[in-house]
């Protein structure tokens, strides 16, 4: 990326947390602008990140190699129309819209290369997951920005097919809230055993954080993880035979994918 340049269209959270990984990563404040219609977060993003910032979307991309589509989903078509007189051919696109189809864009912006990308929250504290997938007009220097882009909030893994978003969407994109929905009842069931909340909130939050840790950083996957920390007749296996006969692997398919569901019928709506 040591001479890319790179325009946001959209200066929201998502751009605003892209453009504080990219500068952490070296990125000179000379290679970044981003243009948005609020004066304040033009602003607010030039004073924080010391770059240029534009009204004007098609002046914005003037020049640059690679353009992030950083605005909210409805916004998409009218900004995709609205660049496309200005584009040029080599110019890549990288979405981070989320239910926006490379074929909804490539109709919007004529026939560019595109990277789709799904990242998740925690990519605002560059802890993030982002899953990707590259047109085939994207060449494989293309295909190195984009990765080096995502990957200043977190991590970033390709997929082979488009369809494969909505999976991503239905794991990671909506991911983080089945943690938050986790940690909001072990913190009630702590209560309820007698924890004051404070106590319990912060139990349940540190043992998301550090059982997380230990899943990534460890050579065995989470099941034999699981096993090494569950002793036959032990507290942990009496909590875990509960989970089970409740259901518990059945609810999680169902709710992922009810999520992915509804993430192909968003594109469906999104994309008309
Ligand atoms: N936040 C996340 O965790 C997350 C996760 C995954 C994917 N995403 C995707 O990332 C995208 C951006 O999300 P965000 O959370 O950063 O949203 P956001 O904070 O609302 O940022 C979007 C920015 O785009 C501006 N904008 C609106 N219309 C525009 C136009 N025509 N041209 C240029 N800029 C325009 C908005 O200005 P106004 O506010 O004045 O309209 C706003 O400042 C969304 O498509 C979302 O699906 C976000």
């Amino acid at each position: 990326m040591s001479n890319t340049r790179i325009a946001f269209i959209g200066a929201g959270n998502m751009a605003a947390s892209l453009i504080g990984g990219l500068r952490a990563k070296g990125l000179e404040t000379t290679q970044i602008r981003a243009s948005d219609p609020g004066a304040e977060t033009r602003t607010r993003v030039s004073a924080e990140h010391g770059i240029e910032t534009f009204a004007d979307n098609a002046e914005a991309i003037q020049g640059v190699d690679v353009i992030v589509l950083a605005v909210k989903p409805q916004a998409m078509k009218a900004v995709c129309e609205s660049l496309r007189p200005s584009l040029q051919p080599h110019q890549l696109v990288v979405s981070i819209a989320a239910g926006i189809t490379c074929a909804s864009m490539n109709t919007w912006l004529g026939a560019q290369p595109i990277v789709r990308c799904m990242p998740n929250t925690p990519a605002l504290l560059r802890k993030g997951v982002s899953g990707l997938y590259a047109t085939s007009e994207v060449t494989a220097e293309q295909r190195d920005q984009a990765q080096e882009l995502l990957s200043a909030v977190g991590l970033a893994v390709w997929l082979e097919q488009e369809q494969q978003l909505d999976a991503v969407t239905a794991v990671s994109g909506s991911g983080p809230a089945y943690f938050f929905l986790l940690i909001e009842a072990m913190t009630a069931a702590g209560v309820k055993l007698g924890l004051s909340h404070e106590v319990a909130e912060q139990l349940a939050e540190q043992t998301a954080l550090g059982a997380a840790n230990m899943a990534v950083d460890s050579d065995v996957d989470a099941a034999e993880l699981r096993r090494r920390v569950t002793s036959p007749g032990g507290t942990t296996q009496a909590a875990i035979e509960s989970f089970q006969a409740g259901g518990f692997e059945a609810l999680v398919e169902k709710a992922l994918g009810a999520a992915a569901h509804r993430s192909a019928e968003m594109a469906e709506q999104l994309g008309k």
